[in-house]
C-alpha cells in the first residue's frame, strides 16, 4: 500500500512517502481504507520523537481517521466490511489501510461526512473528555479557552458553549477571533493584548474564570494563572508555545486553584498501562454524543486545508506555521 514512513526522529521533513506492506490484522481489531488522517501539532512531535510514546521504527504515523471498514478480526463483534467509521489509532493513519483496536473505532451516522468524522475521535474527544470528564464545567460558568482558533481549541470553543458556559476566548489574530466569535465564543482576545489578565478580569467583574482550557503553556500559562477566579480549575492540555510553564504553588495555595492534568491518550490505551479497555463504553457514549452534535448543527468540525498523501510536507507546514484553522486533513483513499 502508498503510506507516509517515519524511519528514523528526524521530524516530518525525515517522512518517507512510498509503498509498505499492509498491515496484517491482529485480533480485537479492525481494518480500516483510511478516507481522511489528521494532522495536529502532536503528529509534529511524534515524528520528531518528541512525543511522550514511542513507537517502533520504522513506523507509519498518523493517530485520527474516518474511512470504510475493509476487515474484521475474528473475535470483533459489532463492526462488518462496509461501515463506515472513525476511529483512533495507535498509529498507522497515513497509510491506504489502517489497524483500529475494536474499542477505539465507532460508526459513523449517516448523514455525516467522512471528511468531517476524521476530526471527532481524538480532536473534539480531547475537548469534551477535557471539559466535562476532568474540568467538570457546569452551565453558568465562565470558560477561557487558549489558542481558541487551534486543533482542540476550536472544538472546546463549541463544546463549551454548548455545555452553557460563558467563553472567553484567545487567539493569534483578528481573522482567528472572528471564527472562534462564529462558534459561539461571547469575547475574544488577542493574546498579545498588553495586560491580558487584567482584561479578563475586566471582563468577569473582577472575580476571573471558573475554567481555563490551555492547550498552549508558555507565558500565557503564567498570565491566566492571575485572571484564574478563587476555587478555578486550570486544565493542562498542551505546550503548543514549545514551552512547559513552571507553576506557582504559591498562587495555587493563596487562590484555592486545581491544576489539572488532561492525557487523552490514557483513555484511548496509550499510557504504558493500556486501558483502554476499562474506558471503552465511556468513549462509546461520547462519541455517539459527538455525532449527534454533528447531525443537529451544534458543532461543525473546521478544517481550513486537506492535501493529497503525496503533499504531505504542506499538510505538516500547515500546522506549524500556525495559518490553518481547525484540524488539518490529508486525503488518503478519498471520502
Ligand atoms: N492532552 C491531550 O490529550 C491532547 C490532545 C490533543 C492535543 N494536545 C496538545 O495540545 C496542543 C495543541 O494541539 P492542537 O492539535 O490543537 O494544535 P494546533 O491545531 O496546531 O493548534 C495549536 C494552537 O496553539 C496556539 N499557539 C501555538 N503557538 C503559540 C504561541 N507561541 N503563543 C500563543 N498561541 C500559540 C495557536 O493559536 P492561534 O490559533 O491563536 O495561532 C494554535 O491555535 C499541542 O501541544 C498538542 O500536543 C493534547
Amino acid at each position: 500500500m502508498k503510506a507516509l514512513l517515519c524511519e528514523g526522529w528526524n521530524g516530518y521533513q525525515g517522512l518517507v512517502f512510498g509503498e509498505t506492506p499492509a498491515p496484517i490484522l491482529p485480533s480485537g481489531c479492525v481494518r480500516i481504507a483510511v478516507a481522511y488522517a489528521t494532522v495536529g501539532f502532536g503528529q509534529l512531535l511524534v515524528v520528531a520523537g518528541k512525543y511522550q510514546r514511542k513507537p517502533p521504527l520504522p513506523f507509519v504515523p498518523g493517530t485520527e481517521v474516518a474511512g470504510v471498514i475493509l476487515e474484521v478480526a475474528s473475535d470483533v463483534t459489532g463492526f462488518k466490511p462496509g461501515d463506515r467509521v472513525a476511529a483512533s489509532l495507535d498509529w498507522g493513519g497515513y497509510g491506504e489501510q489502517a489497524i483500529a483496536t475494536a474499542e477505539t473505532v465507532w460508526h459513523v451516522p449517516d448523514g455525516v461526512e467522512l471528511r468531517d468524522a476524521a476530526i471527532i475521535p481524538t480532536t473534539y474527544g480531547t475537548a469534551y473528555a477535557a471539559l466535562h470528564w476532568r474540568g467538570h464545567l457546569r452551565p453558568g460558568q465562565t470558560l477561557l479557552i487558549l489558542g481558541a482558533a487551534g486543533g482542540v481549541g476550536l472544538p472546546a470553543v463549541e463544546l463549551g458553549k454548548l455545555a452553557g458556559a460563558r467563553v472567553l476566548a484567545v487567539g493569534s489574530s483578528p481573522e482567528r477571533l472572528a471564527l472562534a466569535r462564529a462558534r459561539g465564543a461571547d469575547e475574544v482576545l488577542l493574546h498579545t493584548e498588553p495586560e491580558l489578565g487584567q482584561r479578563v478580569k475586566a471582563l468577569t467583574d473582577g472575580r476571573g474564570v471558573d475554567l481555563v482550557f490551555d492547550p498552549v503553556g508558555g507565558d500565557l500559562f503564567t498570565e491566566t494563572l492571575r485572571c484564574t477566579a478563587t476555587m478555578g480549575r486550570i486544565l493542562i492540555i498542551g505546550f503548543a508555545s514549545g514551552t512547559i510553564p513552571q507553576i506557582p504553588a504559591n498562587i495555587l495555595l493563596v487562590k484555592n486553584i486545581d491544576v489539572i492534568g488532561f492525557n487523552f491518550g490514557t483513555y484511548l490505551g496509550w499510557s504504558p498501562v493500556d486501558e483502554r479497555k476499562l474506558h471503552a463504553a465511556g468513549l462509546r457514549t461520547m462519541m455517539q454524543t459527538l455525532f449527534e452534535h454533528v447531525l443537529n448543527g451544534e458543532i461543525k468540525p473546521t478544517s481550513s486545508d486537506c492535501y493529497a498523501l503525496p503533499d504531505f510536507l504542506s499538510a505538516f507546514e500547515a500546522v506549524k506555521s500556525r495559518r490553518s484553522f481547525g484540524r488539518v486533513l490529508i486525503e488518503v483513499n478519498g471520502g
